[in-house]
């Protein structure tokens, strides 16, 4: 076998590894607990190194040069619809996530075209209004307690993803979907045993089935209202689907099923991960809450807020992009090498299981100056340096993520209006320990205590 090297280098090395006896464990907290066995791998064998064996070997790439040229290799040097890939069974067999070659291809540009510039534009006043609405309730219950600011932003992003993807009537459903998604995003999190293929019914495999079932009775049903009474609204992916026609109704539903999964979960978890940055940087948030009221201007009171008004949120967008520098929610991504390939010298062979880490790139010593602080200030008026091939939180290339534009939109907004409008005190001044190997999320949430932000004075 040829190895396919896009660079015309020395005889590629051989992945370091760890020794046998030492695997084991490694693995079973990798695929359990992965941030501090990657800080460990890192720390003895290198940005890059080999794990596992036979069926089962792996490769990690962390290191931002290995990572180039891992994003630069053609695509058809991987494969995601591999053995290991358990997301099928929940997105569907028809998610562009779990497909490759010409039929990813496909399913991946139909939804592309649906996320034009204007479509994504039309969603801006949306994320503001529904932040508007969830701070409004949120005062409006009066909270003496620590008020959990992780499960704000989920219900939060749920619907906004639901309202602003496929528009309001699915909006009105969106607490029913969110629960028909619990069940099966809790089962991707759990042991890899459990998640083994069986046919058993009355298991949590079986439930997970049926909740799937329950999702697309759901989607088809707009499918079907849809043709018969054709949908006029600008922003909804559902019905632009529909209406390019290159897709099956089948495949329509697992890309809707993959968008609402894929979006919900990682851009919450990302949001209490900013929550907590800004809270615990002595005066950030503040700074936040006072930039987003000199260019959103006073909540209620009917300014169009456009892609104009996102772009001036300076301070909230570099405390987004640091807050997934450290935390992305992908600390780990799979793919499988389909050839041989060379990254960062190293030969990886085909058929091993690659996890590219964002977690390794955003802490990498030697691209961070001091790695481990949390400075927005790193991304001030900053042109194309090494540090941006060690900013993946959303990948890179042909597969990178598709929302990766309406998750920073969200997550800048939403953090910009919260801070203007809510004071936030953290019950604790430690950061909570990472959880989940599928999406990394605080332990314990975000609880915090919660308050209005008096309006400040106005001139004139
Ligand atoms: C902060 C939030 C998010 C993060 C950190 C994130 C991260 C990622 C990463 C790391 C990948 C995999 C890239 C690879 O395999 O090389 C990915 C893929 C994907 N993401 Fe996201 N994502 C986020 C939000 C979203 C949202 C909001 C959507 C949809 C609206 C979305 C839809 C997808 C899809 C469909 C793919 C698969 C793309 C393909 O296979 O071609 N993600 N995302």
């Amino acid at each position: 076998m040829v190895a396919t090297s896009i660079e015309d280098r020395a005889q590629p090395a051989v992945l370091p590894r760890p020794p046998r006896r030492a695997q084991v464990r490694y693995l079973r907290t990798l695929l359990r607990d992965p941030q501090p066995v990657l800080d460990e791998l890192r720390d003895r064998y290198g940005p890059v190194c080999g794990l596992g064996f036979g069926p089962a070997r792996m490769a990690i790439v962390g290191g931002p040069e290995a990572l180039r040229d891992l994003f630069a290799h053609p695509v058809g040097s991987f494969r995601w619809g591999h053995k290991f890939n358990a997301l099928g069974f929940v997105v569907g067999d028809g998610s562009m996530i779990v497909s490759d070659g010409p039929d990813h291809e496909r399913r991946r540009s139909s939804v592309q075209a649906a996320f034009s510039r204007k479509r994504l534009n039309s969603w801006i006043p949306t994320i503001v209004e529904r932040t508007d609405a969830a701070a409004d309730r949120l005062l409006a219950s009066e909270p003496t307690g620590p008020v959990d600011l992780y499960r704000v932003g989920r219900a939060l992003v749920l619907d906004i993803v639901v309202r602003s993807l496929f528009g309001e009537r699915l909006a009105a459903r969106a607490e029913e979907i969110g629960a028909l998604f619990q069940r099966p995003q809790d089962y991707l999190e759990s042991p890899a045993v459990r998640q083994l293929p069986h046919p058993f019914p009355y298991t949590t495999r079986a439930r997970v089935r049926a909740d799937r079932r329950a999702i697309d009775a759901i989607i088809d049903g707009e499918i079907a209202d849809h043709r018969a009474h054709r949908v006029d609204e600008p922003g909804n992916v559902l019905a632009a689907l529909v209406d390019e026609g290159r897709l099956t109704d089948a495949e329509i539903r697992d890309q809707v099923a993959t968008l609402i999964g894929a979006g919900y979960d990682t851009t919450s978890a990302s949001f209490a991960w900013i929550v907590w940055r800004a809270a615990l940087q002595p005066g950030l948030w503040d700074r936040i809450g006072a930039e987003a009221e000199e260019v959103l201007g006073t909540p209620g009171k009917a300014i169009a807020i456009d892609h104009s008004h996102l772009a001036r949120l300076d301070l909230a967008a570099r405390t987004m992009r640091e807050a997934l520098r450290l935390h992305p929610a992908g600390a780990i991504s799979p793919r499988e090498a389909a050839v041989d390939v060379t990254v960062g010298g190293y030969r990886i062979p085909k058929g091993t299981l690659i996890l590219w880490s964002a977690h390794l790139a955003g802490r990498d010593p030697d691209t961070w100056p001091d790695p481990l602080r949390f400075d927005p200030d790193r991304f001030v008026d900053r042109g194309a340096t090494t540090a941006d091939l060690a900013w993946v939180p959303f990948g890179r290339g042909p597969r990178n993520c598709i929302g990766f534009a309406i998750a920073q939109m969200e997550l800048t907004l939403i953090t910009a209006r919260l801070a203007q409008r809510l004071l936030v005190t953290p019950t604790s001044h430690e950061l909570p320990r990472p959880v989940g190997m599928v999406v990394n999320r605080p332990s314990g949430g975000a609880p915090m205590q919660v308050a209005r932000r008096p309006a400040p004075a106005r001139a004139g």
